[in-house]
């Protein structure tokens, strides 16, 4: 018998509304999903849909209006990757890896020999001690990726984290992500806007309607794994992207 999988997160009627001096602003509505352990999950909706705003919540930067964030742990550790690496160019490589431990005080041995793995694991060897202006956005990308598994964080929080890079470094990113995934076991949740990415990498699909966003579609990503580039020509694969698309443009026309 095999053991049912465990919750990463439970998100209960979640709503997030932003008001200052010119108004109040709805972003997020009566959201509800669960995320499980190392599942892989993308969030796709139109723009101004809340899905960054629903990253940020989850991360604990913005407090929800309504509803509650659970996690299955008392003190949760997320990492957060945006499209922008926003690496410090003063640091080499491997010190914008290490960031997060210095700050919490962890020995120089042990987060130069922590870093230097994951360096490893997004392929960087050789470049550790190279300074962010001579690196390319692929590459300053993997940097940001491999900084936020720095605290072996529970669940990965990925806000459009290759949306600058141009296709063929995306589509070797994402092959990348997978590896990292498989080697680290995450739950993670990334935002894309691209509907070949959310289903090439995931095992579901959320998508989000337009402002104020509440969960529209949760699709069910049959395809198997490993994935494979040839998948994304197969039948299976068009049928699911043609949902995906129907959910989003219904969305994309109300706006
Ligand atoms: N701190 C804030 N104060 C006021 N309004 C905000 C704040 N953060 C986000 N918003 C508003 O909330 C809505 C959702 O924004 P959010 O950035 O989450 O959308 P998004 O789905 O990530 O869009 P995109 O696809 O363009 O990145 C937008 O209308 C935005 O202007
Ligand atoms: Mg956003």
């Amino acid at each position: 018998m095999t053991s049912s999988p465990k919750t990463t997160l439970t998100v209960q009627n979640l709503g997030v509304t932003f008001s200052d001096a010119s108004g109040v602003l709805h972003a997020l509505h009566d959201l509800s999903f669960t995320l499980l352990e190392n599942e892989f999950v993308t969030l796709i909706g139109p723009s101004g849909s809340g899905k960054s705003t629903l990253l940020r919540v989850l991360a604990g930067l913005v407090p929800p209006t309504e509803g509650n964030v659970h996690y299955n742990t008392a003190q949760p550790k997320v990492g957060l990757v945006f499209q922008k690496a926003n690496l410090m160019p003063w640091r080499r490589v491997i010190d914008n890896v290490g960031l997060t431990l210095e700050l919490e005080g962890v020995s120089r041995e042990t987060i130069h020999d922590r870093a230097m793995e994951l360096v490893k694991l997004v392929g960087l060897e050789g470049f550790e001690k190279t300074y962010p202006q001579d690196l390319s956005g692929g590459m300053a990308q993997r940097v940001a990726i491999a900084r936020s598994l720095m605290q072996d964080p529970d669940m990965l929080l990925l806000d459009e984290p290759f949306g600058s890079l141009d296709a063929l470094t995306r589509e070797r990113m994402g092959d990348e992500l997978l590896h990292i995934w498989q080697a680290r076991q995450k739950t993670v949740l990334m935002v894309t806007h691209s509907i070949s990415e959310a289903l090439y990498l995931s095992d579901r699909v959320l998508v989000l309607s337009s402002r104020p966003g509440t969960i529209k579609l949760d699709l069910k990503v049959t395809l198997s794994r490993p994935r494979t580039p040839d998948m994304q020509y197969a039948n299976e694969f068009n049928i699911l992207a043609q949902q995906l698309r129907q959910s989003l443009s219904e969305e994309i026309e109300t706006l």
